[in-house]
């Protein structure tokens, strides 16, 4: 992998120079018109589609934003991956007896394949698996929701990261789908607490409000070998985290995962509040955010944005 293009005799990551290289690759994003802001919730619908922000967070400690980069927004579906962590450190092996390791192929809501697989869902990025991965943490723990957020601020040495709790009361008003899912898997008896208090944690996780600079900061470890680069703790095994980006890698982008392992080449979750996150291995995290997605729910501005950067870099892992 290349990390140390040169730009007049000085490394692109000189502070300065990476801060001017994110300028443009914003400026750039600001003339992507595609993309509607997620409208199935009013809290959703309401966000200003012009937010934008970019975020690189590397192994040595430095954080280098543009845009919007402190603004915390809903952070939606990026937060399967914490619910996933909390679950693979509870479960072990077992919970792959429960989920699956493959891409979906459909819609992150979709449920037509989880019917003919009789409740076991495709992997834990798509809909059903993360309501899979929530019961595993409300059978577990007695406070699911404590446990993910301590978690979540210790990550990103931030005490006031929050639930946007409008978003989480309309994510229950509007979860039909969502439920339809969770009962599915209850009939085929691979759900095991209260369906209710399993979609409760589901809607509140994808409510927690993070900007582009918690989540950099949040998922170096990723980057690390499961190691937090600030505290020097080990947040994860090695292999835990080999495998959370292999999930990232073949499902984090939803139906879009192959075009963007094609084009950018790094593991990367996305979320329907517009945020992306993109893991670098050894190098850092790529965090960027702008409300409005293309069909596949990722955003259109943050995907030209981390492809733009990943290219530019040199960056892919392939
Ligand atoms: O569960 C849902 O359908 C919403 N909270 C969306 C979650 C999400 O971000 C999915 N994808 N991009």
């Amino acid at each position: 992998m290349t990390h140390d293009v040169i730009s007049g005799g000085q490394s692109i990551h000189a502070p300065d120079n990476l801060k001017k290289l994110l300028q443009s690759i914003l400026q750039q994003a600001l003339t992507v018109n595609d993309g509607k802001v997620a409208d199935y919730i009013p809290a959703l619908a309401e966000v200003k589609s012009d937010y934008c922000a970019l975020t690189v967070a590397t192994l040595d400690g430095k954080v280098t934003s543009v845009g919007d980069a402190s603004t915390p927004f809903s952070i939606q579906s990026i937060s399967k991956i914490f619910g996933l962590m909390l679950a693979m450190e509870r479960m072990g092996d077992s919970l792959w007896e429960r989920v699956q390791m493959e891409p979906s192929g459909q819609p992150f809501n979709s449920i037509v394949q989880l019917e003919w697989e009789r409740g076991i869902p495709r992997n834990p990025m798509i809909n059903a698996g993360a309501i899979l991965v929530s019961d595993v943490l409300v059978s577990h723990y007695s406070a699911s929701k404590s446990a993910v957020l301590s978690m979540v601020r210790g990550l990103c040495n931030r005490d006031t990261v929050g639930v946007d709790s409008r978003v989480h009361e309309s994510e229950k008003d509007h979860g039909a789908r969502n439920a339809a899912l969770a009962y599915l898997m209850k009939s085929f008896g691979n759900i095991e607490s209260d369906v209710e208090e399993v979609l409760d944690h589901y809607f509140w996780q994808c409510a927690l409000t993070m900007s582009t600079e918690d989540l950099a900061r949040s998922f170096a470890f990723l980057a690390n070998r499961g190691k937090c680069p600030r505290s020097g703790k080990q947040i994860t095994s090695h292999r835990d985290a080999q495998r959370i980006n292999a999930l990232l890698s073949t499902s984090g982008m939803y139906d879009q995962s192959g075009q963007f392992a094609f084009t950018v080449g790094l593991p990367a979750k996305s979320g329907v509040g517009g945020g992306i996150v993109a893991i670098v291995p050894d190098y850092g995290v790529i965090a960027a955010w702008s409300p409005p997605l293309n069909s596949f729910g990722n955003s259109a501005r943050g995907m030209a944005m981390i492809r733009n950067l990943a290219n530019q870099l040199g960056l892919s892992v392939y």
